[in-house]
């Protein structure tokens, strides 16, 4: 098993470039099978989310050609099956993208259920109540969603939970469909506006993507064009939690500062020195931080996927922080891997409180999911010592050349490769 060695306590300083966002190019590659013509795709992140996405595009027909290392070109023309129902396809969640771009083409869809991270349960309800709300019937057989209808007609769906899958979604069935479809309490993350953008871009009409109102107009076809992705704002939040926590001087750079006002704002009340430019974000810091308390919330609010990090920024924080995990029912399943570094840290249902101890001692430690992995690296970077973190798999399928980067920053950080399992080959 690949693991990374970690000795910690050494300052971050420099400059990182942040790469696209993964949250968003796993929801635009599938959104290329509602085009009718080429797609190339810019700024796309070298990731294991990214590998599985297209080998299951490709799997169902699309020619995809690498350009260069950050652009794909997709060619959907061809494709002519509406079933995706294999095992690359359970591995991942945002495979369900493929209901609502399948059902949007043909009118009819046969996908397996997503996998993805465990964070407790996470239902998929929205979505199918949004493409029933459109026309289509839905059945339920041998791991696999069964959607069909005769012609998708625009409705008015207003969602019971803010989700960002169920979102993307409905957006995706939508496009094509006859009529107005009007989405109510819709996600507002900046991979939601990404994903209407790329679909704007292409002849989509869509309209108030960013707003908890999205409006789509039909349109009959969309047309091959060239669109770039946005930056990864939850991989930006990650360095620049990182440069709070272990202290430091970084520069991040190709970001959408507005994308982070929730982190800036929490870095500020702990103590450290943000200063935002137009299109990168600066994090200093060279004291102990003041403890705090978070809630995650959907966007605009402090994003559930950097809750991990900030967790394990508060644990060396100067008293006690509370932290309350308010998106999922249960991410907090990493805090026993964070108590190895000497962390004390007691959860109670959603809220995990933090006993900022004066320093983190090096452990091994494993990644339970992909952004627990980088708190587990961050965690190592904090500590005294040596440290190694394994099932890396996590880290690989959505942190782009994370120990490149960290490297470039001066940490002290080697991955161990075991030839024996390409992290290629796991992607969950
Ligand atoms: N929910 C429902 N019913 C639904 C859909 C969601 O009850 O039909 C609930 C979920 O159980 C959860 C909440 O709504 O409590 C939010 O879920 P959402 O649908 O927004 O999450 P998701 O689309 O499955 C995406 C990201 C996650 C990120 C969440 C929240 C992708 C591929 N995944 O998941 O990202 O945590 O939004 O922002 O976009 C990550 O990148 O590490 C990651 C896990």
């Amino acid at each position: 098993m690949d693991k990374l060695v970690i000795n910690g306590g050494k300052s971050l300083n420099g400059s990182v470039t942040i790469s696209g966002a993964k949250n968003a190019v796993v929801a635009i590659i599938p959104a290329a099978l509602l085009v009718d013509g080429k797609c190339i795709i810019e700024n796309v992140p070298t990731i294991d989310d990214v590998s599985v996405i297209t080998d299951i595009l490709s799997q169902l027909g699309a020619k995809i050609k690498l350009i260069n290392k950050t652009t794909l070109e997709i060619d959907c023309t061809h494709v002519d099956t509406y079933c995706a129902d294999n095992s690359m396809v359970r591995k991942m969640r945002a495979s369900y993208y493929l209901m609502g771009a399948l059902l949007g083409k043909f009118n009819k869809a046969v996908v397996s259920m997503p996998g993805g991270c465990d964070f407790g349960s996470r239902p998929i309800d929205q979505h199918l109540k949004g493409f029933k709300a459109l026309g289509a019937e839905i059945t339920q057989e041998n791991g696999n969603y069964s959607l069909r209808a005769d012609q998708l007609v625009g409705s008015h769906i207003f969602f019971d939970v803010v989700s960002v899958g169920a979102t993307i979604n409905v957006m995706l069935a939508a496009v094509k469909a006859q009529g107005l479809t009007i989405i109510e309490n819709a996600a507002k993350e900046p991979h939601i506006v990404d994903v209407a953008n790329f679909l704007n871009s292409m002849g989509a009409n869509i309209k108030g993507a960013g707003t908890d109102v999205i409006k789509i107009k039909g349109v009959d076809f969309l047309r091959g064009g060239t669109y770039s992705v946005i930056p990864d704002y939850i991989e930006a939040g990650t360095y620049m939690l990182m440069a709070a926590g272990v202290g430091g001087d970084v520069i991040i750079k190709n970001v959408i500062p507005k994308h982070l006002e929730s982190i800036s704002a929490k870095l500020i009340e702990t103590g450290a020195n943000v200063v935002e430019y137009d299109d990168s974000i600066r994090v200093i810091n060279s004291s102990r931080l003041q403890p705090c308390r978070i809630k995650t919330l959907p966007y605009p609010g402090f994003p559930t996927d950097l809750q991990p990090l900030a967790v394990t920024l508060l644990t060396t924080a100067s008293g006690t922080s509370y932290v309350n995990e308010s998106v999922w029912d249960n991410r907090f399943q990493y805090i026993d891997e964070l108590r190895r570094f000497g962390a004390n840290i007691n959860v109670d249902g959603n809220t995990a409180s933090i006993e900022g101890v004066s320093r983190l001692e090096g452990c091994q430690a494993k990644a339970v999911d992909l952004r627990a992995g980088a708190a587990m690296v961050m965690a190592a970077l904090m500590a005294q010592g040596q440290s190694e973190i394994t099932n890396l798999k996590y880290i690989d399928r959505g942190y782009e050349d994370l120990e490149e980067k960290l490297t470039n920053l001066g940490a002290d950080i080697k991955r161990i490769c075991d030839f024996e399992g390409s992290p290629l080959n796991i992607a969950n």
